[in-house]
C-alpha cells in the first residue's frame, strides 16, 4: 500500500512538474512588410527619419560628421556610408542599428532601420 500511495505521489509530482514547463512567448508587434517592388522614396521616407530619430541633434550642418539634415543628407550618405556589394554593412543603417554596439548615442527604431536597409538594397537612389 506504501509503495503504491508513493507511487501515486511521485507520478503526480513528475505530472505537475510537466505541465509547468509551458513557456509564454511574448511576441513583438509585427511591422507590416516592405514591399521590395515599391520604390522607397529618399526624399519623403529616408531624409526625414533623421529627424523623427533626432539624430540631428548632432548630426547637422557645423555639427558631427555626418550632416543629415534634409538638404545635405543624401550628399554625406551616399557614396561615403553605403556599402551596395554588402547593403547590411553600411555604416548608415548599421552603424546606429538598435541591436549593434558601434553608436553610443541615439539610435534608430527598428523599423526605421528596416526601411533604410530596404532603400539601399534598392540602389541607395536620391529619388
Ligand atoms: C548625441 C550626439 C549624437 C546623436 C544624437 C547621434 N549621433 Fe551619430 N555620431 C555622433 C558622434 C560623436 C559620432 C562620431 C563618433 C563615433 O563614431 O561614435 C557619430 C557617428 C555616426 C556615424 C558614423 C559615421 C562614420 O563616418 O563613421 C553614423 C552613420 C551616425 N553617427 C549616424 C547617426 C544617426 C542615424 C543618428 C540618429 C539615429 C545619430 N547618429 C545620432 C553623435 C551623435
Amino acid at each position: 500500500m506504501r509503495t503504491k500511495q508513493l507511487f501515486i505521489l511521485l507520478v503526480t509530482s513528475v505530472a505537475i512538474l510537466l505541465s509547468s514547463c509551458q513557456y509564454e512567448f511574448v511576441v513583438e508587434p509585427e511591422l507590416p512588410p516592405i514591399d521590395p517592388t515599391v520604390d522607397i522614396k529618399f526624399a519623403t521616407e529616408i531624409a526625414p527619419l533623421f529627424e523623427s530619430n533626432q539624430c540631428l541633434a548632432c548630426h547637422k550642418t557645423g555639427g558631427t560628421a555626418p550632416d543629415l539634415t534634409a538638404d545635405k543628407a543624401y550628399a554625406s550618405i551616399v557614396p561615403a556610408l553605403i556599402n551596395s556589394a554588402d547593403p547590411e554593412t553600411s555604416l548608415i543603417y548599421w552603424y546606429p542599428h538598435p541591436d549593434a554596439s558601434t553608436h553610443n548615442f541615439k539610435k534608430y527604431k527598428k523599423a526605421d532601420a528596416e526601411l533604410i536597409l530596404a532603400w539601399i538594397k534598392q540602389g541607395a537612389k536620391n529619388n
